[in-house]
């Protein structure tokens, strides 16, 4: 069996204001894009790699586009241009999925410290029988569900939640299912739960957290200093 991955980068990144989008924005020299590739190429049984990037971004081979420098895409790894939301940036990444491919993540470019364990974690599951697998963390915070006028609805017990990471990982046929029912979702696993499959949790890592303001961007900074990167 081979994976392919879709690495989704089409994001604005509004939140972080750095004036280029999101997984361009460049962490020691190299943008946040670069780090979430290097770690991808090292997965193994790796068939496929789809990089979905902004519309205005996604020709890198065209030598003019300095937002590109420092990606090493693997060979063979194909660029497409995102959407409007990441629903249709992740449905444009699907289509050019190698189709021998049987299992497939989709993965955050904006994730990009995901250690390579995480991949393996979420790839074993799927092999093992599930639908799909995405990595989770226990939730330290007390959660709430509110109204429109924020008077709070209900208090799931927080024992029982997961806060949900990426690569989220499925048999591609299950996930090319999901994605042309026309459901859309800010997550990948919510579509195929919809659809009536099995999803599962797996460990997550701290580490797999998802640069959105700029003092994300510091802390992952910090942590590559650490590592020596
Ligand atoms: O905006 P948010 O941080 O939730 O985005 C998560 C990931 O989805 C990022 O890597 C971002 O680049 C990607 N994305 C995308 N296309 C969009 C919106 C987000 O590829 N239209």
């Amino acid at each position: 069996g081979s994976v392919g991955v879709v690495v989704v980068a089409a994001g604005s990144g509004s939140r972080l204001g750095a004036g280029v989008p999101k997984a361009f924005v460049r962490l020691h020299g190299r943008p946040l894009l670069a780090y979430a590739v290097d770690t991808v190429a090292r997965l193994p049984h790796l068939r496929s790699v789809v990089v979905v990037a902004p519309l205005d971004h996604a020709a890198p081979r065209d030598a003019a586009d300095p937002v590109w420098e420092g990606v090493e895409l693997p060979s063979g790894a194909v660029v497409v241009a995102g959407g409007a939301e990441r629903t249709d940036s992740v449905a444009a990444g699907l289509a050019a999925v190698d189709a021998t491919c049987d299992v497939v993540l989709v993965h955050d470019a904006a994730r990009c410290l995901t250690p390579l364990d995480v991949f393996e974690r979420v790839v074993e599951a799927v092999r093992r029988g599930a639908a799909g697998a995405v990595p989770g963390l226990p939730v330290v915070d007390t959660v709430k569900s509110v109204d429109a006028e924020g008077v709070i609805t209900g208090t799931p017990d927080r024992a029982s939640l997961r806060a949900v990471q990426t690569p989220q990982g499925f048999r591609r046929e299950v996930l090319a299912t999901a994605y042309g029912s026309g459901l859309r979702a800010t997550d990948d696993a919510a579509l195929v739960e919809r659809c009536g499959h099995h999803v599962v949790v797996v460990a997550g890592d701290p580490l797999a957290f998802k640069v959105t303001t700029p003092d994300d961007l510091e802390r992952a900074e910090r942590l590559l200093a650490r590592a020596g990167r």
